[in-house]
This record gives C-alpha cells, sequence and structure tokens, in this order.
C-alpha cells in the first residue's frame, strides 16, 4: 500500500527529511498522489512537517492503532502473514476462529482498539476499552498433537516477556501459566484456544491483551490494585504501534521455533530467567479441589511441578495459583 511506503520513508529518514519528489520516484507514483496519501495520513492523527527546500518529515504519530505504521515498522516480512486492525470487535479470539472457520490463509493476526466481549481464563471478563492498550489474537493452522498447546502458551509467555522487557526499564516475570506480571501486578494476559480433531490441532488461536498505555485511574478500583500498565511502568506513554509491529515479529518466529522443535533449549533458559513461582508456596486450585505446596518449575509438558507437605512431587496441567503469603 502507498500510505505504509510513505511511511517507511519517513520513518527510515528520520529525524532527517525527505522530499515528495524522492518518495514518489521511489514508489513509482506522481508527486500529487503522495500529497494525496498525506493528507490522508493527517485525518488519521499523523503529523508532517514541510519545507519547501527539504521536503517532509514526521511530527506526530497516532497513538492509536494504526495499521499502516504497525506494518511499516515490521523488520521481517513474512510470506504469507496477514493481519487486521479493527476499531472494534466482541474478541480477538473470537473474530480469527471466525476467520478460520471462514477459510482465511494462517498465519494472520487481529488487533482491535476495543473489545466489547473480552475474555480472559475460565470464561473471565478482559477488561477491553479504547484506552491504547493491546488486544491481539495470532492464528495459525500447525498440525500438531493436542498436548503440546500448554508449552506453546509458556513458549509464548517467556518470548511475550522479551519483548516486553524491551519497553519498560523493569523485569517482568511469568506467573504459570499465562500471566505476564510485574511485582506481582498483572500487565497482561494470554488466552490460547485451539479446535482439534483426532489427534491433532486443527488450528489455534494465541490471545494476547497486554496492559500498555491505560492510566490506572480508569480501571475499577479492585483492579488497579492488582493490574498495572506498562507505560506507568515506564514513565512514559509506550509506543503502541511499535510494540505491535516488534509484538509480529517475535510472535512469528517464537512460533516457527516451537513447530520445528528448536525452543526447547531456549525455553528452559527462559523460563528460569522469568519464573516467578520457583521455590514459592503456593495454593493451586484446579477442579474444585485447592492443593498446597512448594512449586519446583515447570516439566517438559509445561505442567506445574508442585511438592506437597510429605515430599510428594506431582505435575498439575491446569489450575489457578495464589502465592501464599510471606513466602
Ligand atoms: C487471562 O489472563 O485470563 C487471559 C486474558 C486474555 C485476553 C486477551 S485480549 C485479546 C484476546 N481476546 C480475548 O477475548 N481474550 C484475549
Amino acid at each position: 500500500m502507498t500510505e505504509t511506503l510513505i511511511l517507511r520513508e519517513l520513518l527510515a529518514a528520520e529525524p532527517g527529511w525527505v522530499s515528495g519528489g524522492a518518495i514518489a520516484t521511489k514508489l513509482g507514483v506522481s508527486r500529487v498522489s503522495v500529497w494525496h496519501q498525506m493528507e490522508k495520513l493527517r485525518a488519521q492523527g499523523f503529523g508532517f512537517e514541510a519545507l519547501p527546500a527539504r521536503g517532509y518529515r514526521l511530527s506526530r504519530r497516532p497513538r492509536m492503532l494504526h495499521a499502516g505504521l504497525v506494518e511499516a515498522q515490521l523488520k521481517v516480512r513474512r510470506k504469507g502473514f496477514t493481519f487486521l486492525v479493527l476499531d472494534e470487535v466482541d474478541s480477538t479470539n473470537d473474530e480469527c476462529a471466525r476467520q478460520l472457520a471462514a477459510g482465511r490463509a494462517a498465519p494472520f493476526a487481529v488487533f482491535a482498539q476495543k473489545q466489547t466481549r473480552g475474555r480472559g481464563r475460565f470464561g473471565r471478563v478482559w477488561h477491553s476499552e479504547a484506552n491504547g492498550n493491546l488486544y491481539s489474537s495470532f492464528a495459525f493452522r500447525p498440525r500438531i498433537e493436542p498436548g503440546r498447546m500448554q508449552t506453546f502458551t509458556l513458549w509464548m509467555g517467556v518470548t511475550i516477556c522479551e519483548l516486553v522487557s524491551r519497553f519498560v526499564p523493569l523485569a517482568p516475570g511469568i506467573k504459570w501459566p499465562n500471566d505476564i506480571v510485574f511485582d506481582g501486578r498483572k500487565a497482561g494476559g494470554m488466552l490460547t484456544e485451539a479446535r482439534v480433531d483426532a489427534d491433532q490441532i486443527r488450528d489455534l488461536v494465541f490471545g494476547l491483551g497486554l496492559n500498555v498505555n491505560s492510566p490506572a485511574a480508569d480501571w475499577p478500583a479492585d483492579l488497579a490494585r492488582r493490574a498495572v500498565s506498562l507505560s506507568e511502568l515506564a514513565g512514559a506513554a509506550v509506543d503502541l504501534n511499535h510494540l505491535t509491529a516488534a509484538l509480529i515479529g517475535r510472535v512469528l518466529l517464537a512460533y516457527e521455533r516451537f513447530i520445528e522443535g528448536e525452543h526447547v533449549d531456549m525455553f528452559a533458559e527462559l523460563w528460569n530467567k522469568y519464573d516467578v513461582l520457583r521455590g514459592r508456596e503456593i495454593t493451586l486450585a484446579e477442579g474444585g479441589r485447592k492443593r498446597r505446596g512448594k512449586v519446583l518449575g515447570v516439566d517438559d509438558v509445561g505442567s506445574l511441578l508442585l511438592r506437597d507437605d510429605h515430599g510428594r512431587t506431582r505435575g498439575f496441567r491446569a489450575g489457578e495459583v495464589t502465592v501464599e503469603k510471606g513466602a
């Protein structure tokens, strides 16, 4: 798209200038058409400085998600990958499922400024106002055994920690199985859902909600105590479009590594780096039962290893963890 190409030229020149003529020649379009595209971009929240002798320079970018700006910042353009940015959707996970069912070629991703029925684990509501946070889902057709899904989410979790640590000056952590946390407060959550044929995953949706720019004051009081946004940690607004472009690159690479089985060694190292539960006394609520114990880590299928008071160690595939006070 011309719009993306213009943005790419302007971004590449930053903080310098690019002449309208140079952009037009590079893109093989007229100067008038470049000017028209830039007017359209202005209406979408971009600002350009213009000097007759030097050309144009980007002076303002939209804070909300902008498909062209994300695309223009992709470092690697993976063959066949497409994505959508929607103003509003019920749930990006549900939109991915619909598009998969309709036959859209994978991989693809759906991003939304706002969700009306954002979902978390256990059917909980995921607050999803249009507040500069990230609501994203990636769709794949992996053809792997269903048993690998848990490690997939954990692997994606450490991938997200790696990404997030580039945007804030503090170290993120992962709380098994799907929470991205900072000092006990939740900055993000993952929801992986799959349709399974007899012994293979037919398609898989990896959903990620990340509190990027929401002011804590906008959340309900109880949530504000438990949640944190990246902008709060960074002390300044986080560039959502840049973060989204980086997310796409990392998720697609992590997916390829996972499918090729290249992630195994890296996973063990990264999990140990980001795991906030190892060595902690916790309660695991699972299937109506509560079990207490000390976390020893995760096994190779992604189960949480818990040692009880009798010294017995068991792996748990699902459940919700509460860290014991003072542990
Ligand atoms: C959790 O922590 O329980 C998981 C939260 C997952 C939220 C994301 S937001 C984008 C995607 N769409 C949804 O409806 N849920 C996930």
